[in-house]
């Protein structure tokens, strides 16, 4: 049996650390090639290498961006490229003291034998290798999404054990390289659902999630916890005041995720910008003397506006750097409270 050593435990311990580090939260910019492709369209630009480039140093370039953010989570194809100055993304980052984290799952693929909206995250083949190449090019930190959907037969003991375990041996490959993994099971928020039984599925969800980590002797004071908020669907009659978000999140994570978590940080799943910061603030107001850091992994909820405000001109590039900085700034304060 491999057993981490204390100095790769300090290493993961330092890692979460700066990722949870106060006031700052996380920039999810890991768009597959084919959802960045979807966003471009929403604006009218084409996705090409050039384009994607050009978007990422964008980003990755607004001045003062290190105040809010500590790590910016990267595709395969962003991690290998450059500014224009001729710097790794990875290095111009780790001059500004930001980490560079990476998507390494292969995606949600329909689930074998299981109802049709069920998935399975893949992308376990071959893990420890690309680990390895990853660190070499700059990563601290890796993202894997498992994907939950809730309908009224559905999600299946199988779909949650099967997404747990994925999770839980993505997170010991990591750690075995001393790799900080973002664990992500999602509780999608398509549907009618109430916040009661989003509070329900992400409440087993979470307990199975935890067993999981602890058979495969995952490191905790070493991982990250991206959860969605616990919150109605998105077609539910009622939706959620985000006092109501903050309270069923808070309780939901008060009986699943053990004290030595180091940090909790949201996926903003479809959440308007408003709305997640809105509930991210709610959360830290109530969350009284939780023993976690509760901050923001948000992708789309610090790029909308974004995306918009830049359209693909070079001439824009200021002002949607001004767009970001200021979402970055308003989600920084929400975890205050
Ligand atoms: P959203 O904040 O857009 O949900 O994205 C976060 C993420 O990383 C999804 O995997």
């Amino acid at each position: 049996m491999t057993i981490l050593t204390d100095k790769t435990k300090q290493e993961l311990i330092q890692t979460a650390k700066a990722l949870t580090a106060s006031g700052k939260g996380i920039l999810a910019a890991d768009e597959s090639t084919t959802t960045i492709q979807k966003r471009f369209d929403a604006i009218g630009v084409e996705s090409s290498q050039e384009s994607r480039q050009a978007y990422r140093e964008m980003l990755f370039t607004a001045p003062g961006m290190e105040q809010f953010i500590s790590g910016v989570i990267m595709f395969d194809e962003t991690i290998r490229q450059k500014t224009s100055d001729g710097a790794l993304f990875s290095k111009h980052l780790a001059s500004k003291g930001v980490l560079t984290g990476i998507k390494v799952d292969a995606g949600a693929k329909p689930l074998a034998l299981s109802d049709e909206r069920e998935k399975i995250t893949e992308g376990l083949d071959g893990l420890r290798e690309r680990l390895a190449q990853y660190k070499s090019l700059g990563a601290s930190f890796a993202k894997w999404r498992a994907v939950i959907m809730i309908g009224d037969t559905i999600p299946s003991k199988q779909a949650i054990n099967t997404n747990a375990h994925a999770l839980a041996r993505y997170a010991a490959l990591c750690q075995e390289a001393g790799i900080v993994p973002i664990i992500e099971p999602e509780v999608l928020m398509d549907g009618s659902h109430t916040i009661q039984r989003c509070e329900e599925v992400t409440t087993k969800v979470l307990k199975e999630v935890f067993e999981e980590l602890e058979e495969q002797n995952v490191f905790l004071q070493g991982i990250i916890l991206k959860p969605n908020m616990v919150i109605a669907g998105s077609e539910c009659e009622k939706q959620s005041t985000s006092e109501e978000v903050a309270e069923a999140s808070l309780r939901c994570f008060n009986k699943t995720v053990p004290s030595d978590v180091p940090g909790i940080a949201f996926l903003s799943g479809g959440q308007s910008d408003e709305e997640a910061t809105k509930n991210l603030k709610a959360i830290n107001t109530q969350k009284a003397d939780a023993p976690w850091v509760l901050t923001f992994s948000y992708g789309r909820a610090l790029q909308q506006a974004t995306q918009k405000a830049w359209a693909g001109k070079n001439e824009e590039v200021a002002k949607a750097q001004e767009v970001f900085l200021k979402h970055a700034k308003e989600n920084s304060e929400a975890t205050r409270g």
